[in-house]
């Protein structure tokens, strides 16, 4: 009985026992958290996955410029309810390129991080412009001034290397020719089209998002909604079961 009655010393040390606390919770916490930078399930590549082409990425800054992300998470978690509603469950991999990434844990609104495809450009245009419009019982606040807010892609090669400083790996072919792929991706006919092909591939998806002449945010913003989820195709993707 010896060590539990030293145990009574500790329990009459605040000081103490906030310091052996401390410790205790210290080494749980590393034996929690270390494994994760190790296991491959958590750090793997997975096909598909590329980095965003610039014209997604300039949507993705209006989506957290504008807090959607107050409302909307991008994260399926591994449970029967969530994958029967959005689909398959989200991997790290689908992440990995987003600096910061949107996971989230509000949902207002449903969980975003597959909606990309489900709905046509149309929608999404309709639905932004007014929600109710399409929703009737929709909370959703409008964002019809992104339809007439000029994209402003003064900044676009600086914002790729940007987030290649921080591992995206954006090479100086993809940096040099930002300006022209954000453009191609808008016109499918344009002749920058195969140079956005070769930087970023084939799954590449070129339209005229908002159906307008003009550049808006508003097709910046419904290129990165359709890409959402869509890089990995899940009809063919086997998690290594060897891991
Ligand atoms: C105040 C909370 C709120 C904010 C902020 C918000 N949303 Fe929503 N959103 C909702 C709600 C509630 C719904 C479900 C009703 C509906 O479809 O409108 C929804 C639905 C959606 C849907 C349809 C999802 C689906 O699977 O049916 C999309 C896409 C969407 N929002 C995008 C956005 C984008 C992009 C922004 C930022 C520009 C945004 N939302 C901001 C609350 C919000």
């Amino acid at each position: 009985m010896g060590l539990l009655n030293k145990h009574g010393v500790i329990e009459r040390n605040a000081t103490l026992l906030m310091v052996l606390s401390l410790v205790v919770v210290t080494i749980g916490g590393i034996v929690e958290i270390v494994p994760l930078f190790y296991l491959q399930n958590t750090i793997e590549d997975v096909e598909g996955m590329r980095p965003y082409t610039p014209l997604e990425l300039t949507g993705r800054d209006i989506y957290i410029r504008e807090g959607c992300y107050v409302c909307h998470s991008q994260m399926i978690r591994p449970m029967r309810d969530e994958v029967e509603r959005y689909g398959h469950y989200s991997l790290a991999a689908e992440s990995q390129y987003d600096h910061p990434f949107q996971w989230g844990s509000k949902r207002t609104g449903p969980d975003l991080a597959r909606v990309g495809g489900r709905y046509s450009d149309e929608w999404h245009v309709d639905h932004l412009v007014d929600p109710r419009a399409v929703v009737p019982e929709s909370i959703m606040p409008s964002y019809a001034f992104l339809s007439h807010t000029k994209l402003d892609i003064k900044y676009i090669e600086d914002r790729l290397v940007a987030d290649s400083m921080v591992g995206v790996p954006y090479t100086d072919v993809m940096i040099a020719a930002a300006k022209e792929d954000l453009l191609a991706q808008l016109d499918p006919y344009s002749d920058g089209i195969d140079n956005l092909y070769a930087n970023y591939g084939e799954n590449v998806v070129a339209r005229n998002f908002d159906g307008q002449e003009e550049l808006t945010e508003m097709d910046a913003l419904v290129a990165y909604l359709q890409v959402l989820g869509t890089m990995v195709d899940f009809s063919t993707f086997e998690p290594d079961a060897s891991r």
